[in-house]
């Protein structure tokens, strides 16, 4: 792309409404644009890393397993009705009604919706496991929608729910995911821990919250220091192997880490003193076992090998998709604007023109362009007519990882100068080597 044609619309001064870091840097930089209380546009750079992000809870779901559907917005009250949440909801739920004067509602969650498809076309344990999920937006009317995309009302959330013969079946579903949100947080250059939490209006007594630690997080957390120290890395897993996700699973959540609705005191206390932190995080996803919590009511059963008809063990598993993007911006930036994890940056490089209308500096420019897309990048190339102090400005604010900056004096000899987003720290070059650089730094992700 380059960023003459593009639409960047970044803002100078700081937005008067926006308390926190990640909200205010999302308006700045032209990512995202309020309509209603909780309710955004994506402008094209914020579209750009929520893409990245989706096709990273894609890839992590597909390689667990479990497979993508996608079901609507709009649901009708009555599946609600069968299990009992219809009014228990209350005014979060946002309630409409058609031209026909049906009762419908937009979608708050689809544990109702997936169990109606489960129990309409599934009749047999042969056809257990299953595990289906969609990335899908999600209505909440929050009492007190703020921080931007942290605590919306519309937000995108990917939900999967696995539909499984026995309990144990269904708790290996459970670690499966657990592993597979690991990985995923990973990837995306968050450490987000599991910590034993609340199960709220979903019911059930098994579930883990996904915490990322961020002095602006919303949620009051108690854990051992040392939790913070496993890292799931390059490892291989097999996610049909039983044992070894729930050695995973052991592992991430056998150390003290709880949310302050679980915290036991007691417990924490044991902990050797410098060991025991306390403080805030961004809940950037759950899971929940819940057995036969909706399976039951609503009629989902499956004929045994015995013959007899059992409702199926469940449970649901959700990943805040676009809150993520203020959870990953909290816990990367600095003053001067976001600092993308290479995992979901929205462009690979920025490419800056210190002179732009000079012949040598703009053929340069155009060559790595030119052969970072060649190499599958995506790069944005500043050939604006603007002072170097501005480009410079705008690429810290919207945090690409890696920048190339040309002019005519590197030129002469040849070079130009590759800077690390997250470390300040620069190097000369040739043009053909920077874009080596770059294309290597992408190729393992
Ligand atoms: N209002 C919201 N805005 C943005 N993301 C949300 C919102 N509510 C929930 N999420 C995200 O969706 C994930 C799954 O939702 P869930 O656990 O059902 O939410 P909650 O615990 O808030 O009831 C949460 O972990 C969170 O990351
Ligand atoms: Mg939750």
């Amino acid at each position: 792309m380059r960023l003459s044609r593009y639409f960047l619309p970044v803002l100078k001064e700081n937005p008067a409404e926006a308390q926190i870091v990640s909200h205010r840097y999302m308006l700045r930089a032209g990512m995202i644009k309020q309509q209603a209380a909780g309710i955004y546009s994506w402008l094209p750079l914020g579209f750009k890393v929520l893409r990245r992000i989706e096709q990273i809870v894609h890839e992590e779901q597909i390689r667990a397993g479990h497979i993508p559907l996608l079901m609507p917005t709009l649901q009708p009250a009555d599946l609600w009705r069968e299990s009992g949440r219809y009014d228990d909801y209350g005014q979060e739920m946002l309630r409409i009604k058609d031209r026909q004067d049906r009762e419908m509602l937009y979608g708050p969650t689809n544990e109702e919706m997936i169990t109606d498809i489960f129990r309409s076309h599934v009749n047999s344990y042969k056809d257990l496991p299953l595990t289906l999920y969609h990335i899908q937006w999600k209505f909440r009317d929050e009492m007190r929608p703020r921080f931007g995309v942290m605590r919306g009302r519309e937000f995108l959330m990917k939900d999967g729910y696995n539909f499984d013969l026995t309990k144990e079946d269904a708790l290996h579903a459970y670690n499966r995911h657990l592993v597979s949100y690991l990985r995923t947080y990973e990837r995306m250059g968050l450490q987000a821990i599991p910590m034993r939490a609340d199960s709220g209006p979903i019911g059930g007594d098994d579930t883990h919250e996904f915490l990322v630690l961020a002095s602006t997080g919303e949620s009051e957390v108690f854990y051992d220091s040392a939790v913070t120290d496993i890292r799931l890395g390059s490892r291989e897993i097999d996610y049909d192997d039983k044992a070894q996700c729930q050695a995973v699973m052991e592992e991430f959540t056998s150390l003290y880490a709880r949310t302050d609705e679980t915290h036991d005191a007691a417990l924490f206390d044991a902990i050797p003193e410098e060991r025991r932190k306390s403080a805030r995080g961004i809940e950037v996803g759950q899971i929940f076992y819940f057995g036969t919590k909706y399976s039951e009511p609503m009629g989902a059963t499956v004929v045994t090998p015995d013959g007899a008809r059992v409702p199926v063990h469940m449970g649901s598993h959700g990943i805040g998709v676009s809150r993520l993007l203020g959870a990953i911006i909290e816990a990367s930036h600095d003053d001067k604007g976001i600092i993308w994890p290479e995992g979901v940056t929205p462009f690979h490089a920025g490419i800056v023109n210190l002179k732009q209308g000079d012949a040598g500096t703009d053929s340069a420019c155009e060559a790595i362009y030119g052969a970072l897309k060649a190499r599958g990048l995506d790069p944005l190339y500043d050939d604006r007519d603007e002072r170097a102090g501005a480009k410079f400005a705008t690429m810290d604010l919207i945090g690409l990882p890696w920048r190339i900056t040309v002019g005519p004096r590197g030129l002469a000899a040849n070079k130009v100068e590759l800077t690390s987003r997250r470390t300040g720290v620069s190097e000369e070059m040739s043009p053909e080597a920077a874009v080596a650089r770059v294309v290597e730094i992408y190729a393992g992700l």
